[in-house]
């Protein structure tokens, strides 16, 4: 028989493959679309998440909606989600072994997204995603073509509600990214030059 999203939902939430199960409320996979050109990998649910059930909802989500909205994406474009799907305690990074029990539904989730292109925000997708050389400071803003995905690691809006003066990057980077899109026509091109939003959200 076909596994559906609907199979996968009910996988996830029933996933008890580490030990982020025991002390979670919701399990977090996705906002925007089932399927999108392009998927946005986080690290992992914060409190808000944890509460509501979706990625990015926090402080950091509001940012990213922000930049996002501001470059004229809409949530049919993208697909949110995490390295992990259920929270870390006290938002510690997840360990290792965390990581890889939840990496199975990543790369479901990936089959089912369809997504051209990846977006590793910060430096823990981008550690448990790629095999990196270098840290997130220098791999930013440049593509990286893998098993038929163009990935592009940039720094987490986090870390730029800590970084303001970095934000400047973030927003080039997401801005590389639309350029991207519209290139391979999926999506259509904006009339006017997008302005970095100066708030947080
Ligand atoms: N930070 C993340 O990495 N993911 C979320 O969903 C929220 C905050």
């Amino acid at each position: 028989m076909e596994y559906t999203w609907p199979d996968f939902v009910t996988e996830c939430n029933q996933c008890e493959n580490c030990e982020l199960a025991r002390s979670r409320k919701n399990v977090v996979i996705y906002r925007g679309s089932i399927e999108a050109p392009v998927m946005f990998v986080g690290e992992g649910p914060g409190a808000s998440e944890d509460e509501q059930g979706q990625p990015f909802v926090g402080q950091a989500g509001r940012l990213l909606s922000l930049l996002l909205d501001a470059y004229g994406f809409t949530p049919k474009d993208y697909h949110i989600c995490n390295i992990v799907k259920c929270r870390p305690p006290e938002n510690r990074v997840p360990t290792k072994e965390e990581a890889r029990a939840c990496m199975p539904l990543l790369a479901k989730q990936i089959r089912f997204a369809k997504p051209k292109i990846i977006v590793l925000l910060g430096s823990t997708a981008y550690k448990y995603f790629l095999t990196p050389q270098e840290p997130i400071s220098k791999a930013r803003g440049i593509w990286i073509e893998k098993s038929k995905f163009l990935i592009m690691p940039t720094f987490h809006p986090a870390f730029i509600l800590r970084n303001n003066n970095q934000r400047i990057l973030l927003w080039r980077d997401i801005g590389l990214v639309r350029s991207k899109m519209e290139e391979l026509d999926l999506i259509s091109p904006l009339h006017n030059e997008p302005e970095m939003p100066s708030g947080r959200g």
